[in-house]
């Protein structure tokens, strides 16, 4: 099965095509293109989801044509109206589009066009929930070794969730961050310190750099019974901590951020590991933009070696942890629930209960 993908649902236009045979457990990637106005965003400290949408309208149908040249599927040269049927329809079997969550106007920039090509071309309509396609990101490219029962742990900008993965079918939320997300609080202390919008990467770039025992953070939640997080306090204290420092040389910068950087991780590998021991799985799987995090990725690989647990962990690669159209594919492919163009609404609220 082929499918052309569309992703849109923060400040990323991506469209992607993937296919999968019926008895394969993994995806091959036909080609992902991801445009950014990532740009724009990192002047005004964080995304205005006004200024998303309107550049998303721009970059729609060249970034579904340049997906579509990629993977042989149109003509580079064409002059060929993508929308026109009479004289173009390329061979896929579905569209899969995100339907949320995420910013209604970019959501619907994603949606509208699917639903018109879908009607353009007859082709029938996948919708995807975002979140799940970070989780099927780890399904991309080779073989998969993915084993059942699964925890999966999603980091993001807008989510930190716990989730445990019975099979493809069978999904149960654990818990979730209460306030703010990790990816956020990145981004909010990076903010404090004066970092370009989305600070996360460069956070973890200045950290190398520092010692994380040199600021003692608080490390909310780690030891409650449940699978919940919290990082709005941590922002706090960050923000407090701010105040009582005279002078930003670099080397107080880079211990700041190694110190922020390992409470967050701190927090999300012991949350992790306690949940995967209690459900004895047998692999963790991460996703999200903040899943590309490599201290983090390293802290949950040396502490599930050094625990009883006899799982074994997944993390895409770096350019399919931030969002992309190739996991919104890859999920698609494994639950192709086909419906009409006309079925499919946008809905910002979407969650995993839904
Ligand atoms: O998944 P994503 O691209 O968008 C959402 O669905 O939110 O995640 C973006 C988030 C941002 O908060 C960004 O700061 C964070 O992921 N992020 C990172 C890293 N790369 C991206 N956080 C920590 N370390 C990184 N290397
Ligand atoms: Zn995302």
């Amino acid at each position: 099965m082929k499918i052309l993908a569309i992703e849109t649902s923060c400040d990323e236009t991506s469209a992607s095509v993937v296919s999968k045979e019926p008895q394969e457990n993994h995806i091959k990637l036909l080609s992902n293109v991801v445009a950014s106005s990532l740009i724009l965003h990192s002047k005004t400290g964080g995304i205005i989801p006004e200024v998303a949408a309107r550049e998303q309208v721009k970059f729609i149908i060249p970034v579904i044509k340049q997906a579509l040249i990629e993977s042989s599927l149109y003509p580079p040269s064409s002059k060929i109206h993508l929308q026109s049927s009479a004289t173009y329809r390329p061979s896929i079997d579905a569209i899969a589009v995100t339907v949320g969550p995420g910013l209604i106007g970019s959501l619907l920039v994603g949606v509208e066009t699917a639903k018109t090509l879908a009607y353009s071309w007859s082709k029938p309509i996948i919708p995807v929930n975002h979140l799940l396609g970070h989780i099927y990101a780890n399904f991309i490219g080779e073989k998969s070794k993915i084993k059942f029962p699964a925890i999966t742990l999603l980091v993001s900008g807008g989510h930190t969730d716990l989730l445990l993965m019975k099979n493809h079918n069978n999904f149960k939320w654990l818990g979730g961050t209460r306030d703010d997300a990790a990816g956020e609080a990145f981004d909010k202390i990076g903010r404090l310190l004066n970092l370009p919008y989305p600070a996360g990467p460069k956070i973890e770039k200045l950290a190398e750099e520092g010692n994380p025992k040199a600021f003692n953070f608080p490390r909310p939640m780690i030891y409650s019974k449940d699978f919940d997080f919290s990082f709005s306090g941590l922002k706090t204290a960050a923000w407090r901590e701010t105040k009582t420092i005279k002078q930003f040389n670099n080397l107080t910068i880079s211990n700041f951020c190694a110190s922020v950087q390992k409470a967050i991780i701190d927090v999300l590998v012991k949350k992790t590991i306690k949940s995967a021991k209690e459900y004895k799985v047998k692999s963790i799987l991460l996703g999200g933009g903040v899943a590309s995090n490599q201290k983090l990725r390293n802290e949950l690989e040396l502490n599930a070696r050094r625990s009883t647990l006899n799982a074994e962990i997944f993390c895409p690669p770096k350019n399919l942890c931030t969002d992309n159209a190739a996991m919104i594919g890859a999920y698609a492919s494994f639950h192709p629930e086909k419906t009409s163009w006309n079925k499919i609404t946008a809905n910002p609220e979407l969650y995993f209960y839904d």
